[in-house]
């Protein structure tokens, strides 16, 4: 079917939508509450990560039998691979409450010690971005996390009393994006350490299919993975590109996402077909076109594209690396052959072999 695309009011939305970027992983403010309404809440409906999965499992029917809580999580990975999602399912398998906070929130010694100390046994504590945790918080955690109890003490100078105060077994859940950013004591508290995988597109079309059908958007087989195939491995892309091809589906035909009109309205985000976006573009060109193709650090590029150090090497990169376009070696950055070719340069082979 050919699809005649009079785009004007189409991407006027778009260009309004700017700062709020369509395939940027981590979560935005627009995200929440759309993203709390199809969360998956237990094992079946949450897709792919199938190894973590079957791990998890047994680790929760061994827990049951024995009438425990569960050892202490970590999961690491991208933004937006299901790590919160994945903390939410535990909790619902396990047929307890969760409390969720994350380690910006515990500055002070009493914001641990509050939360702490309001968990019932067998609870869940899930401490999001936990490599950002300070110092004092994380002292008070490790007896906290290893025998359940904390020291607290009272009185002044002279009469300075330490007290140990018990606590309910509880379950700490913890999530990063930066596994390399957390001290080697609370790493090693943790019984289970999880890397989150990118998906594939037959698990990213899954979680379209679903999302539309809760969503009530009519989708296709060849729409989901046409929308699957760019969304950078990621199910937070997924959800929110399945929104807004479904948004010029419904203005520009007849709501029906299908595999042209996926198409038609990703070029029109200016998503190609390996899922980058201008950023990411401007970032391999800017190195092909000003470094000869690299290396290059980070700090330049960051400065050179304006974009921030942070958001390159946690937004930007892991897909970039992942797909094979970036290769990260110790002189700096440097775009691999297939980027290359993915930007649309002709490489000869002695350039070939000089970029390896
Ligand atoms: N395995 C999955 N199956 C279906 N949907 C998923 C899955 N994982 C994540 N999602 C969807 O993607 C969204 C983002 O997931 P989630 O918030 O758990 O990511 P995250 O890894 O915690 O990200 P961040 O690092 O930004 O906190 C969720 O709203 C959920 O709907
Ligand atoms: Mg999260």
């Amino acid at each position: 079917m050919s699809i005649i695309a009079d785009d004007n009011d189409f991407k006027t939305a778009t260009e309004k939508k700017e700062k709020n970027p369509v395939i940027k992983p981590e979560e935005i403010e627009a995200d929440r509450n759309f993203e709390n309404s199809i969360r998956p809440k237990t094992f079946d409906t949450y897709i792919g990560q199938s190894g973590i999965k079957d791990t998890l499992k047994i680790t929760i029917q061994a827990a049951k039998k024995r009438n425990l809580p569960l050892d202490h999580l970590l999961f690491y990975g991208p933004p937006g691979l299901g790590k919160t999602t994945l903390a939410g399912v535990i909790a619902e398998e396990m047929g307890v409450d969760i409390k969720i906070t994350s380690a910006p929130a515990l500055e002070r010694p009493r914001d641990i010690i509050g939360i702490l100390m309001s968990l019932k046994e067998g609870e869940i504590l899930f401490i999001d971005e936990i490599h950002r945790l300070n110092r004092v918080t994380e002292e008070i955690l490790y007896p906290a996390m290893e025998d359940f109890y904390l020291d607290m003490t009272t009185g002044k100078s002279q009469t300075v009393k330490t007290l140990r105060v018990p606590l309910p077994k509880f379950t700490l859940i913890g999530a990063t994006t930066k596994a390399g950013e957390l001290s080697g004591p609370l790493r090693d508290r943790f019984g289970i350490i999880h890397r989150l995988e990118f998906y594939s597109d037959d698990e990213l079309a899954q979680v379209i299919e679903r999302t539309a059908g809760i969503l009530e958007i009519e989708i296709d087989e060849s729409g989901a993975y046409a929308i699957a195939k760019r969304s950078r491995g990621t199910p937070r892309i997924a959800n929110r590109l399945v929104k807004r091809v479904s948004d010029y589906a419904l203005v520009k035909h007849n709501g029906k996402i299908t595999e042209s009109i996926a198409n038609i309205s990703l070029d029109i985000l200016k998503i190609d077909e390996y899922g980058l976006d201008t950023t990411d573009r401007n970032l391999l060109k800017l190195i092909v076109e000003k470094y000869d193709g690299g290396p290059v650090g980070i700090e330049t590029i960051a400065a050179a594209i304006g974009e921030d150090v942070r958001t390159i090497e946690d937004v930007c990169e892991p897909f970039l690396l992942q797909a094979g376009l970036l290769q990260r070696t110790p002189r700096g950055r440097k775009v691999s052959p297939e980027g290359y070719r993915h930007l649309g340069y002709k490489i000869s082979v002695s350039d070939q072999q000089s970029l390896f």
